[in-house]
Formats: C-alpha cells, structure tokens, sequence
C-alpha cells in the first residue's frame, strides 16, 4: 500500500492571505521600523506608518514591556472566567473605568480579539433586555458601510463589500438587524449642507428607521465612534453622536460605540482613553463600549466590553449573573500586560504624544499633498488615526475602478519607498473610493512625521505619474 506524503516543502504553510505564498513577512522591529522578508530577501529599516492594522502603541521591540511579560509569565495563572475570576482581570477593569470620565462605566469583560469584544456585547444586549424582561427588544441597528469584525455575529452588525458572500449566514436586515446611513462627510454631506444639517439629516434617518420598525422591538445602535477600515477615518459630523445618545435615550435603546481601532488612547484629546471624548460630553457616555488592539499593544492578544452603570444595574437587579464565556476570557496574563502597557502609556504622556504629533501628520500632510494636482482628494482624521483617499477627480471625487488597483498600487510602491501603511480598494459600485490608513505608533517625534510626509509625497506622485501615463487620472 502506497501511503501519502506530504510533500517535503510547500513555499506556505500558512492559510491567511496569500494561500501559496508567504508574501510579506515581519521578520523583525525596533521601535518605528520593521524589517520585513519578501521573496527571501530581507527588507530592513521600514518606516511603520499603521502597526500592523493600527495596534502598537509602544513601537516594536520594547525592552520594558519584554519584561514585563516576563514577569507575568511567572506571577500568571490561568482560571475559567465563569468558574474563577483573577486580580488583574479586576485591575484592568478599574483602570480603564478610572481613566474614562467620572460614571461613564461599571465594569468591564476581557476577551482576546475586537470581534469577539463585539459578539459579546451583542449578548449583554440580549441578555440586558432579558434582565428587565423585555424580551421582545430584539432588533440592532447598524451603519451600512461599517466594520465590527470578521465573525458572523460581528459582521452581521457590519457592511462592506467583503461581508456580501456570507450574507446566507448572517442575521436578516429586515427583521433582526436594521441598517441606517453612514456618515460620511466627503461623499455623503450635500454640497451647501453645514455640518449640523448633515447630522440632521442622518438622525432623521435613524428615527424613522427606529419608528418604522416599532421601537418596542429596537435594542440597540452600534455605531464606530471614527470608523476605520470601511470608510477611512471620517470624523463625525457635529452633533450627531450626541444627537444618537439623544434617540437612544429616548427610545431606551443601548448606545454600543465600538472603539476597536480607533480607542485605547490613539485618538483621545485629553491624555486618556477614549475617542468619543472629542465629541461626546461625560453624561453623554456610550452605554456599552468596545475596545482592543491598542489595549495589548501586540504584545498581547486582548480586547475588551466596557459596560455602563445602567447595564451592570440591571443585572445586579436582575439574575446578577453572565450565561456562559470563553475560554480565555479575563486571561490573567494578557490582562497583567495590557494594564502594565496602559500605565507605562498613562506615565510616559504618550497619549497626548500621538494627539499632537498625528494632528501634526495630519495637517503636514493635507498642506502637503492637496496643494497641487495628484490622485488624492482628501486627508481625514484625528489624533493618531488619518486616511487619504483616491480619486480621478478632485472636483467631482470620481472614484477609480475598482480593476485598476489603486489601493494595492499605492501600498507596493509605499513599501518600495520604505514605508508600511495599509491600502483598502474602493467599492465596485463607487460608494468609497481606494483609500490609505495611517495609524502609527503612539511614540512618534516630529523626525517621524517628516520621514513619513516624505514617503507618502514621493509614492503618492509615482503612482500620479503611473496613473496619468495609463491615461487613468
Ligand atoms: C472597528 C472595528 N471593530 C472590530 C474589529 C475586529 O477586531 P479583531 O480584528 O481584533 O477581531 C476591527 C478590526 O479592524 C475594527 O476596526
């Protein structure tokens, strides 16, 4: 009998992006750069504009925090969330609450990953609702164009274009899961629309989504407080999360920001955590919270739910008990880490760095790059979290087709240059165009935003001159 073999060597073992093929793979970091191997050859020395998908915080290679987790390592010991709790579970907890304005939150849940934050805070809702026996408060109201994660009940909540071929599995839009608007300023605000109107607009929309679908059935709104990777960091319009608080409190909805990418201090005007504080007052607090990438750094693999006072009431008043948990929920080593990470970023002021120095960035680049013709149309963002995005046409903000591969262009001849930063394409029917994300480490120095305005000019023009020479721009 002839017995299969494996064959001895396959160029990938690895099921994640490219099936056959390794492509780029981080081989190393110190602070800022990394060195990454490509078709065997090492690339050292790349300027990271966006830790990987806006995660590190600390830069690569962080002496301080290695010991840290060698420390942990030690002192750790695992326990099964539903059965045992641990003391940095609890610290993590009471530092992120203490470091959030007065009464905004409760307690919180550790997990590992921002898509399971966001399952777990779809089931406190449930189970919410079922504390002060409402069951009948079923329904979720999400954006379209958005991004909660990559599992079902995550992308259920979501909609971007990747979200389509799995939309057998997921939760019906008319009867479970109701989609409004996103706000989008760049394409969505009419011309001679002020920004308030614009909100307006779209809470108009919201409510008569929450009254057309009988608000005693509506749970919750699940909005991204600066939505990442679908729309490419578009501030909100003035008014219009206060003005979601506003119908959420008037229809007794859950509030849920999701904070995952652009939260944990990437984005916060006042040296702490959150990024809804740009835009939101204390009492006007989400009343469920997601969190993570930032909150391990990468060091860790941890996210988190933030649960406000409301919440946690109901179920103190109620059964005063979760239904069920992961496997590595509140894991006593991730949870030592993250809180030892968040303190050395609380010490260090690192937070009210990567405001000043993104704003920085920010502006650096808007100076730069819209003051001449090339293919990008606008530079948007706050804090340590910015976008550009592509256009044919500044004027009519003509998108590219999606087959000439703008995003995936800009990202090779970026890395080509010296620079990492993460390139999404556009939608097929034109509703985003291809955009860049920036999110870079929260230690940066004006050095840093040199080097990256630098690289980003220099790409941006190749591709212009490419693009101009296919007779594309
Ligand atoms: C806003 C938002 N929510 C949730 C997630 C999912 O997080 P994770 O990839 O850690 O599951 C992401 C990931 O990019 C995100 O940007």
């Amino acid at each position: 009998m002839t017995v299969p073999t494996s064959p001895v060597s396959q160029p990938s073992y690895s099921f994640q992006c490219v099936v056959d093929s390794p492509g780029f793979q981080v081989v190393g970091g110190k602070g800022v750069y990394i060195d990454v191997e490509k078709d065997g050859q090492v690339h050292s020395g790349v300027l990271d504009g966006v830790t990987g998908a806006a995660v590190g915080a600390l830069g690569w290679g962080n002496e301080e925090v290695q010991e840290i987790m060698a420390n942990a390592a030690k002192e750790a010991v695992y326990s099964f969330a539903p059965i045992m709790g641990n003391k940095p579970s609890e610290e993590l907890a009471k530092f992120y609450i203490d470091n959030s304005p007065k009464g905004a939150f409760s307690a919180a849940l550790w997990v590992c990953s921002g898509s399971e934050s966001n399952e777990n805070a779809l089931r406190i809702i449930r189970q919410y609702f079922l504390e002060r026996n409402l069951p009948n408060k079923t329904k979720l109201i999400s954006r379209e164009l958005s991004y909660h994660g990559y599992t079902l009940g995550a992308q259920s909540i979501s909609w971007n274009p990747k979200v389509l071929p799995f939309e057998p599995y997921l939760m019906n839009r008319e009867k479970t899961n109701i989609k409004i608007n996103s706000a989008y300023p760049y394409r969505l605000q009419k011309s001679g629309e002020t920004e308030e109107a614009y909100s307006e607009r779209l809470l108009k929309d919201l409510e008569d989504k929450i009254l057309a679908n009988d608000p005693d059935t509506i749970a919750s709104v699940t909005v991204e407080t600066l939505p990442g990777s679908t729309l490419g960091t578009c501030p909100p319009p003035k008014g219009y999360l206060p003005g979601i608080r506003k119908l959420c409190n008037k229809y007794d909805l859950i509030f849920h920001l999701d904070e995952v990418m652009c939260g944990t201090g990437r984005s916060n005007p006042n040296g702490k955590l959150n990024c809804w504080e740009n835009y939101l007052a204390d009492n006007e607090a989400p009343d469920i919270q997601t969190v993570g990438k930032t909150l391990g750094s990468g060091y860790v693999s941890i996210a988190g739910v933030l649960v406000g006072p409301k919440i946690v009431e109901a179920f103190t008043k109620g059964s005063n008990s979760i239904f069920g948990g992961n496997t590595y929920s509140s894991h006593a080593f991730n949870c030592s880490v993250a809180l030892a990470i968040q303190k050395k970023i609380l010490k260090e002021g690192l937070t009210e760095n990567i405001f000043k120095m993104g704003n920085l960035m920010g502006k650096r680049l808007q100076d730069a790059l819209l003051s001449y013709s090339n293919i990008v149309g606008d530079v948007r963002g706050i804090g340590g979290f910015w976008s550009l995005e592509f256009v044919k046409d500044r004027a009519t903000k003509d998108v590219f087709d999606v087959a000439t591969n703008v995003a995936p262009r800009f990202k090779q001849i970026c890395f080509d240059n010296k620079l990492s930063v993460m390139a999404l394409s556009g939608t097929e029917e034109g509703t985003t165009g291809d955009r860049a994300l920036l999110a870079p480490s929260f230690i940066i120095d004006e050095a840093y935003v040199n080097e990256l305005v630098e690289k980003i000019v220099k790409s941006v023009d190749q591709l212009t001159k490419e693009l101009h020479a296919e007779g594309k721009f």
